[in-house]
């Protein structure tokens, strides 16, 4: 495991270009549930029936009662966990350029994140159903379910709901940074959702790096991907970093 640290932290130190994919597996360490497997989300409700747009649609309260109300609750006292700042500090080195995430949870933003596409959409903010009026997720009362806009219309979250369409200009972002970067690291995702899934393909197809990071191998492993750090995110990317800070100072000196 040590060795192959040092290996990934070479080629981390050595690229020019890197892109991160995230998924829901690197905001487990901050206590949020995943989707799939143990313990995951959809281990206890049907994505179809809880996560699809035509399920909002038809009966709103029902998805705000059984999702998107506990999600709230997790989200508002979620904290980054070390993943998140190891991915932000290579930012900051200027070795990462683009953080493309799954996550609705905004905790690459709050790690120090600043080039984030958020390829699901985000939970930060609501928006009416009827006048488009927009608020914090974090200002509005759960006393009334569906909460309501002060037009009476109905408020969503502006997250992709399973049946609607990546915005165009989130899948273009995304394409770009996946067809230029020399690396792409891959973290906490299990590579089943499509387009997301598909990113690591484009970048593998151009040319570059793919590294996983995930206690699990996914349909990636070995085909797209050219290694598996097999670990919890938070744990692995804490050494890589410590382990890709001491690569720099040594080329310093
Ligand atoms: P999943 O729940 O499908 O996968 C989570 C992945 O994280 C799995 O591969 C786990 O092995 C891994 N994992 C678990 N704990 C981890 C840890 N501590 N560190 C690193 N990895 C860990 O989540 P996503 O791939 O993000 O979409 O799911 C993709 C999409 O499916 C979500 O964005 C959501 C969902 O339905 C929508 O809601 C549209």
């Amino acid at each position: 495991m040590e060795e192959l640290i040092k290996k990934v932290a070479e080629q981390i130190a050595a690229a020019k270009h890197i892109v991160a994919l995230t998924g829901a597996g690197i905001s487990v360490e901050s206590g949020i549930p995943p989707f799939r497997g143990k313990g995951g989300l959809w281990e206890k409700f049907d994505p179809m029936e809880v996560a699809h747009i035509n399920s909002f649609m038809s009966n709103p309260e029902k998805v705000w009662r059984l999702l998107i109300s506990s999600m709230k609750d997790l989200l508002v006292s979620a904290k980054p966990n070390a993943a998140h700042i190891g991915l932000a500090r290579l930012e900051e080195l200027g070795l990462l350029k683009t953080v493309i995430t799954q996550n609705i949870d905004g905790l690459h933003q709050m790690a120090g994140s600043r080039d984030v596409v958020e390829f699901h959409g985000s939970f930060a903010w609501l928006r009416c159903l009827d006048c488009g009026n927009r608020v914090k997720t974090v200002d509005i009362e759960l006393s009334q379910m569906p909460p309501r806009c002060e037009c009476g219309g109905i408020y969503r979250p502006e997250c992709v709901f399973f049946g609607e369409s990546i915005p165009m200009q989130d899948l273009d972002r995304s394409q770009v940074a996946a067809s230029t970067c020399d690396l792409m690291l891959v973290v906490g995702t299990s590579a089943v959702v499509q387009p997301a899934a598909f990113m690591p393909v484009i970048a593998r197809q151009s040319g570059a790096t793919i590294i996983e990071i995930n206690p699990e191998p996914t349909p990636l492993t070995g085909t797209t991907s050219t290694l598996l750090v097999q670990g919890k995110a938070g744990k692995v990317m804490r050494k890589i970093i410590a382990e890709v800070e001491r690569i720099l100072a040594d080329k310093r000196q």
